[in-house]
């Protein structure tokens, strides 16, 4: 039986993948530590809190002792490190945690993985960490790392933490870099959930600056497939880039989700662009297309009306997500914008 720290599991990305894991791969257990943050939420889980091969533990991934001993109990043979800040505006108005987190945490899993001699690390790296592309090209795994915002240099500098613990003491790595993630379960402060709860509050939709930056999209379990590739087919050392090949501006994102939800575009308001705000990203995925057969399952079209359905059939989860320190969030973050 493989058994696989996750960390993060009861974020967006590490819930869908500890609920693909459990249902499509029997033959793993999941412990899955989270610290449950703001945007972490059992409710994420529901339906596997009990699940005879996952064990949830609350607790932090700067907490190296916790680490081992979860290590020695579980007898864990991989780590899948989804834990992390991940909100580029937060970022911006408060990056310390985005350190401490991002880079000083998976440092402290890093050590364990070296001092414990694990089977493989996989760190959950992000496409933010090669900077921003004009009009033409995309990033390949050798593009070279030109993060612009604190949380796209925390990513980076994990990411150089991680290769530097495979090349000094032989650590047995992967590391994956995906473009924007949708789907189920995903927190309502990031551009399609965030769109998708205001819409449906007949509430105004902020689109930072022109509205043409350029995203690539990535069904959420798509990418889960992806990272369970990686753990399982793979040769430490590599490095693969995830995408869905689905290049689309903000403002055209937001205009399907009122038209898919009959609303009008009149809620759309442009506000102050996010500073320092990278114009275009996107993803050349033929490495892990060609080496490990790894297709996305839907098409963007297909993806999107899966989403709107499952926030639209999950109203109870969105209120839950959205009351209290959110609401205060959102309103500082875009009162004066
Ligand atoms: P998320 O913000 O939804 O979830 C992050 C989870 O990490 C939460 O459950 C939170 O409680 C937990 N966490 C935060 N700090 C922790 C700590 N110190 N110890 C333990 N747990 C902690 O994030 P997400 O969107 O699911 O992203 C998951 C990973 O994927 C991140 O590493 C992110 O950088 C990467 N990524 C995300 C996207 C995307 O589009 N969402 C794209 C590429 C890469
Ligand atoms: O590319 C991968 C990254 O995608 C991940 O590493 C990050 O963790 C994840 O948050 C995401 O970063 P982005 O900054 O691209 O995602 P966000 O949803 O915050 O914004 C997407 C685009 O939409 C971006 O160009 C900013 C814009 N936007 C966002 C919000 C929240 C708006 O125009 N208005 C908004 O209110």
């Amino acid at each position: 039986m493989r058994k696989i720290l996750v960390t993060g599991g009861a974020g967006f990305i590490g819930s869908n993948f500890v609920r693909m894991a459990l249902a499509e791969h029997p033959d793993c257990f999941v412990v899955n530590l989270d610290k449950l943050t703001y945007a972490g939420n059992l409710e994420n889980l529901a339906g596997f809190e009990n699940h005879s091969n996952h064990k949830f533990i609350k607790g932090d991934i700067c907490d190296g002792s916790l680490i081992e001993r979860i290590i020695d109990e579980f007898k864990i043979d991989s780590i899948i490190n989804f834990a992390a800040e991940t909100h580029v505006d937060r970022s911006i108005t408060e990056p310390k945690i985005f350190i401490e987190t991002n880079v000083a945490g998976t440092l402290t899993l890093l050590e364990a993985a070296r001092d414990k001699k694990l089977n493989r690390f996989i760190q959950i790296s992000t496409d933010e960490v090669y900077g921003a592309l004009g009009p033409e090209g995309k990033f390949t795994e050798n593009t070279p790392l030109s993060p612009n915002s604190p949380y796209s240099a925390s990513k980076a500098s994990a990411d150089l933490l991680v290769r530097a613990f495979g090349h000094t003491w032989g650590v047995k790595y992967n590391i994956t870099r995906c473009s924007n993630n949708y789907g189920p379960y995903q927190f309502p402060e990031k551009l399609i959930p965030l769109m998708l709860n205001n819409a449906l509050n007949d509430k105004d939709l902020p689109v930072y600056g022109d509205g043409l930056q350029i995203r690539d999209w990535l069904y959420v379990y798509d990418h889960c497939t992806a990272v369970w590739k990686v753990l399982t087919e793979t040769r430490p050392g590599e490095i693969y880039n995830i995408g869905g090949c689905n290049e689309k501006t903000n403002i055209d994102i937001v205009r399907l989700i009122l038209n898919r939800l009959d609303k009008p575009e009149s809620l759309i308001k442009h506000v102050t662009d996010r500073p320092g705000h990278d114009r275009r990203y996107a993803i050349d995925a033929s490495k892990i297309i060609g080496q490990l057969k790894w297709r996305p399952s839907v098409s963007f079209e297909q993806g999107l009306n899966k989403t709107i359905e499952w926030y639209l059939a999950s109203r109870k989860w969105l209120e839950n997500v959205v009351s209290g320190d959110y609401q205060k969030y959102y309103d500082s973050m875009y009162k004066n914008r």
